[in-house]
């Protein structure tokens, strides 16, 4: 479970400060998928890469699993990362220049896994998005949507329990968009917790719950998962 406790996140922009997250608090339980919708600059890209670990909240904390993440050194919060969390971003951010499988393997370069393994693992991922036999593949040789995929399953190449998307969706058409929202959709039966950040208020309604953000803070939560209505009930 992830527990995200009076989060805050405060930029400095010359003098002028940003209050991008403000005092959010929410649970996100194993196995839901969470999205997250709000208008442009409303906190949802800040909020995600705290969660991910990636940037450290002014103040509050992001409790995974009982691990308090941000009082970890950084060698400890790169290994969390590692181990806990698949990011996927919506311009890709792949290398244009190596193909699908070396794309998909980057993440596993700092470990000992073999690289027959590896190899096997790759084909795997890419079965699991649909791209089963393009490892060979440049990017530049591939469509915005099997683009995208390919990045899912670079999320996916460390198993990590957690998957983080910043609209994911938000450089395809709706045929491919669809598509991909169908994978997340999947990968929940895989036992993923899943955040994503989405423009497309139709595409919210795949998730468990969903919130909307506004100048950094929760104005609309919806669709509770039935253990915390079970919880709520009992309170
Ligand atoms: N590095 C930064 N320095 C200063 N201000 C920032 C920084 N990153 C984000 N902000 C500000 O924080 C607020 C929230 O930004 P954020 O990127 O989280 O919004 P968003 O909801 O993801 O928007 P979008 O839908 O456009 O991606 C905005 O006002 C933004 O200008
Ligand atoms: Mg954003």
């Amino acid at each position: 479970m992830i527990k995200i406790n009076e989060l805050t996140k405060e930029y400095y922009s010359g003098s002028e400060r940003v209050l991008a997250v403000n005092n959010i608090s929410l649970e996100i339980e194993d196995n839901e998928f969470l999205t997250i919708i709000g208008q442009s600059g409303s906190g949802k890209s800040t909020l995600l890469t705290i969660l991910g670990g990636l940037s450290k909240p002014t103040s509050g904390s992001i409790i995974v699993d009982d691990l308090d993440i941000y009082s970890l050194s950084s060698k400890q919060l790169a290994r969390f990362r590692h181990e806990y969390i698949g990011f996927v971003f919506q311009s890709f951010q792949l290398v244009n220049y190596l193909t699908v499988e070396e794309n998909i393997l980057l993440p596993l370069s700092i470990t000992k896994i073999k690289d027959k393994a590896q190899k096997s693992l790759a084909e795997k991922c890419l079965a699991s998005v649909g791209l089963a036999g393009k490892s060979k593949r440049l990017m530049t040789e591939l469509s915005g949507g099997e683009q995208q995929r390919v990045a899912i399953a670079r999320a996916l190449i460390n198993d990590p329990l957690i998957i983080l998307a910043d609209e994911p969706t938000g450089n395809l058409d709706t045929e491919t968009s669809a598509a991909i929202m169908k994978i997340f959709f999947d990968l929940k039966s895989f036992g993923k917790s899943i955040v994503m950040v989405t423009h497309n208020k139709d595409y919210a309604k795949y998730g468990d719950s969903s919130i909307e953000l506004s100048d950094g803070k929760i104005i609309n939560q919806t669709g509770y998962t039935a253990s915390r209505l079970h919880e709520n009930k009992a309170v």
